[in-house]
């Protein structure tokens, strides 16, 4: 039986890629979650998009914990953001990743909500100091790094703004830890937090090595996924280093960092094939070619990796639950 805290009001901001699947976190947990949006396209869609993850989900065996219309019931879609914003406890902010959009949309959250509701942007890498800077109650603006989809994969960064008060960085790692998240905490509000600095300085040097025509595209993909790749859901880099002995982890750096990519501009190749309009599977070109079948296919093979992922992290914390309770 999944423990119940008392349900908090949850708003979340942009019905998108990212906002619907937050607000499902939470309504799967138990929250009422009202959800806003400018588009109505979007918004009218946004409960049959969880319905459908919902749906996935339950038909590859992941326990939901309620019946999918039980879930669905205690979300509300509304273009009113001033009656989403009325009793709320916590913000979730989705909407494009565009600095003054933001700062708009956080200066009026921070004039509609009440004093002690809590205010997080999903920024992907903005600066939430940044964000914060034109509301009045800043001690209650943070950042929250979901990933997609953000009801499968477990991470989010909590970030800390300069202004930020410790009790909201803590009651928000505490209802994300509740829904099933897997929060950490980030001190300095830098840009691409570390997640995507840790992304990013990987990609760089995937596409230098293209630009020097060290190996094929496909091939840096292939040394990843039959490589370090392997180990990586298990063991970070920092673990790694402790295993195979720091002095041999600095011998190696003594030697490789000096041939590693620090180019402050993107790779030659990938603005190249941006300017010809090859743009990865949205134009069906990009380091190959994407016929629709094999997009699909792309897709279908992370869904269900993640799928399983999360099933199989589902299956371990029930055994504990269980082994918790027989005690
Ligand atoms: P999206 O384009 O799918 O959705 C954004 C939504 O915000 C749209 O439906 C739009 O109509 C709505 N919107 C725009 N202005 C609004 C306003 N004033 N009030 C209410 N709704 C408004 O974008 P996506 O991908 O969901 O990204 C949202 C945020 O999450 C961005 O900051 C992005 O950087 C971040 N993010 C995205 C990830 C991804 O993989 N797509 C991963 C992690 C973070």
């Amino acid at each position: 039986m999944r423990e119940m805290f008392p349900p908090e009001r949850i708003t979340v901001i942009g019905a998108g890629l990212m906002g619907h699947g937050i607000a499902q976190v939470f309504a799967v947990h138990g929250h009422r979650v009202s959800v806003v949006d400018i588009d109505e396209d979007i918004l009218s869609s946004a409960k049959e998009r969880v319905r459908a993850n919902l749906t996935t989900m339950a038909n590859h065996g992941i326990n939901l914990g309620f019946e999918i219309e039980e879930i669905l019931g205690r979300i509300n879609t509304t273009a009113d953001m001033a009656s989403a914003c009325e009793d709320c406890d916590f913000v979730f902010e989705a909407v494009f990743e565009n600095l003054e959009l933001k700062q708009r949309t956080f200066a009026d959250l921070d004039r509609l909500c009440q004093k002690r509701a809590i205010l997080c942007s999903n920024t992907s890498v903005i600066s939430i100091t940044e964000i914060a800077s034109e509301a009045e109650h800043r001690e209650r603006i943070l950042g929250t790094h979901f990933w997609n989809p953000p009801y499968l994969i477990p991470l989010v960064e909590v970030v800390r703004a300069e202004g930020t008060a410790d009790w909201c960085t803590t009651a928000t790692y505490d209802i994300l830890a509740r829904v099933g998240k897997h929060p950490v905490h980030v001190h300095k509000d830098v840009p691409g937090f570390v997640g995507n600095r840790l992304q990013h300085a990987l990609w760089r040097e995937a596409f230098a090595i293209i630009d020097e025509g060290i190996c094929d595209p496909s091939t840096v993909d292939e040394v990843i996924r039959n490589g370090f790749g392997l180990r990586l859901p298990i063991l970070g880099p920092v673990e790694t280093a402790d295993m195979i002995g720091l002095d041999l982890t600095l011998a190696i750096h003594d030697y490789i960092l000096k041939h590693i990519n620090a180019d402050p501009s993107p790779s030659t190749t990938l603005q190249a094939k941006v300017a010809a309009g090859e743009l990865g599977f949205k134009s069906g070109r990009g380091f190959r070619d994407w016929p629709e079948a094999d997009i699909a296919e792309s897709r279908e093979r992370l869904l269900t990796y993640l799928i399983n992922v999360f099933a199989e992290r589902q299956r371990h914390s029930r055994g504990g639950e269980s082994r918790q309770n027989s005690r």
